[in-house]
């Protein structure tokens, strides 16, 4: 049950944690040798916690700010960097592990930047997928749920900086205001 009246419960932890367990499952049969995560501020942090647990393999970490404008149906897509990860990729097995994949903006433009860097391969694992909302094509190759197109907080997802340390995945029951997309 959510804390908050105003959240109806979509998927609950035990759900999440026994998929990210999964996803781990396989993203370990996949590669033989270390694996970099490298995880997109700041709603990923909490998959990528439980994610890298679950990855029976030698991992390490790092962290990539982005910030995006308008991403909405008509933006251009024009999206920055805020915070750079801290170490090369060059000749690295690279996955990239997000919250969600909405428009495909953000990631469309950080598998660019990342591509430039020459990593060995460069996939991407997101624990939510609504792919009704896609405006720019994304190959993902390990999606924990597609979900419906509703404004979900929760397990790292927020709503102003609120809700993100939730444990399951909730909807807003009454939807955020005009304006406000994921
Ligand atoms: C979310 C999510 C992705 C992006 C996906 O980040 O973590 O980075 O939106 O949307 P897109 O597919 O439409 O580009 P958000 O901007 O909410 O930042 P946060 O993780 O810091 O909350």
């Amino acid at each position: 049950m959510p804390r908050h009246a105003e959240l109806r419960t979509l998927i609950p932890s035990d759900r999440i944690q026994a998929r990210v367990a999964e996803m781990g499952r396989e993203i370990a049969a996949d590669y033989a040798g270390p694996l970099r995560l490298i995880a997109i501020l700041k709603g990923a942090c909490f998959f990528l916690s439980d994610l890298a647990r679950a990855v029976d393999r030698d991992v390490s970490l790092d962290f990539m700010g982005i910030a995006s404008y308008g991403r909405n149906k008509t933006s251009s897509g024009e999206v920055r960097v805020t915070k750079d990860l801290d170490s090369g990729i060059a000749g690295l097995d690279v996955l990239v592990v997000e919250d969600i994949v909405d428009t495909g903006i953000t990631l469309t433009y950080l598998c660019h930047v990342l591509e430039q860097r020459k990593p060995r391969s460069l996939r991407i694992a997101t624990l939510l997928d609504k792919p009704s909302r896609r405006i720019k094509p994304v190959d993902v190759a390990y999606v924990g749920f597609q979900i419906p197109d509703e404004f979900v907080v929760g397990y790292g997802l927020d709503y102003g900086e609120q809700y993100r340390n939730l444990r399951d995945i909730c909807v807003l029951v009454e939807g955020p205001p005009e304006g406000v997309l994921r």
